[in-house]
């Protein structure tokens, strides 16, 4: 059976020191699902992330991931249930090649998928797998090529330049085979046809995922999502479609005038 909510949240605070951050986030994301957030820098965008992850602790509130609650889970845990993340900042093994880094992805995906399903087997038969699989090879392959990364396949990620690694890294979230994935601003320091490219690759790549999405260029989350929800100063003020949104006046009043000032290059 599919879960109606891949991914849900109830009454999420959290704060650093004197400062609240997050102030009681409510947000429920269907199974397959493609939903945009959006709001102003120092939202607490990028906060809720690391709580949906694991990595903060919410001090108040609930998630559910498929309708199990994972609350204060760990993110080793969570990668395990099926969430899958990419960074604001973009993280890779920066002295394994590219090719090497998306086969790395590949193949933990394929080990976490087959040990839910209960098929496990002993780690010497992936290991054996993992060094002679021409299948995951080819697969490797069609990601690379997806994201315009063939020509640096062999080229150590830490050398690549900064659109390449933001594609490397939405490459490994999508490869790591997650049902649920959290992407932190995908399109952020690329160009207007960079961000066209990985918007179009995410469209294709994203059918039958959930994804929920921070995206500050307002044509990226028209093209790509089917609601979008506005945080602002931790709290959402409104969740609709991309034209109901649009048409909102808070929302226009509290982001979309902000967002006017930052075009594009
Ligand atoms: N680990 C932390 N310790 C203290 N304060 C933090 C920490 N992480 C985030 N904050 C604060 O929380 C607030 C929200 O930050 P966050 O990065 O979540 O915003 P955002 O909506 O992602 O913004 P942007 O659009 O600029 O990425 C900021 O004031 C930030 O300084
Ligand atoms: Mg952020």
């Amino acid at each position: 059976m599919t879960a109606a909510y891949a991914l849900r949240l109830e009454g999420i605070a959290r704060r650093f020191g004197a400062t609240r951050v997050l102030n009681g986030v409510d947000l429920a994301v269907a199974a397959g699902e493609r939903h945009a957030l959006i709001g102003p820098n120092g939202a607490g965008k990028s906060t809720l992330f690391n709580v949906i992850g694991g990595t903060f602790r919410p001090d108040v509130g609930r998630i559910w991931l498929d309708e199990e609650e994972v609350t204060g889970h760990s993110p080793h845990r969570l990668a395990r249930a099926g969430l899958g993340r990419s960074f604001q900042t973009t993280r890779v093994f920066a002295r394994q090649t590219v090719f090497e880094n998306v086969r790395c992805a590949l193949w933990c995906g394929e080990v976490a998928v087959h040990t839910q399903a209960g098929k496990s087997a002993p780690l010497s038969n992936w290991m054996r797998w993992w060094r002679r699989s021409p299948e995951i090879d080819e697969r490797v392959w069609q990601v690379l090529s997806d994201l315009a990364l063939e020509r640096v396949a062999q080229t150590p990620a830490g050398a690549l330049e900064y659109g390449a690694q933001r594609r490397l890294d939405l490459g490994i979230a999508w490869a790591s085979g997650a049902r649920t994935l959290l992407l932190d601003e995908p399109t952020a320091g690329m160009n207007r046809d960079e961000a066209a490219h990985v918007i179009a690759w995410l469209q294709g790549v994203s059918a039958g995922k959930t994804v929920l999405v921070i995206e500050h260029d307002m044509d990226a989350v028209y093209a790509l999502a089917d609601r979008v929800s506005v945080l602002v100063q931790g709290r959402i003020v409104a969740t609709g479609t991309p034209d109901e949104i649009r048409a909102d006046a808070r929302v226009r009043e509290a982001y979309l005038g902000v967002q006017h000032a930052k075009e594009r290059p």
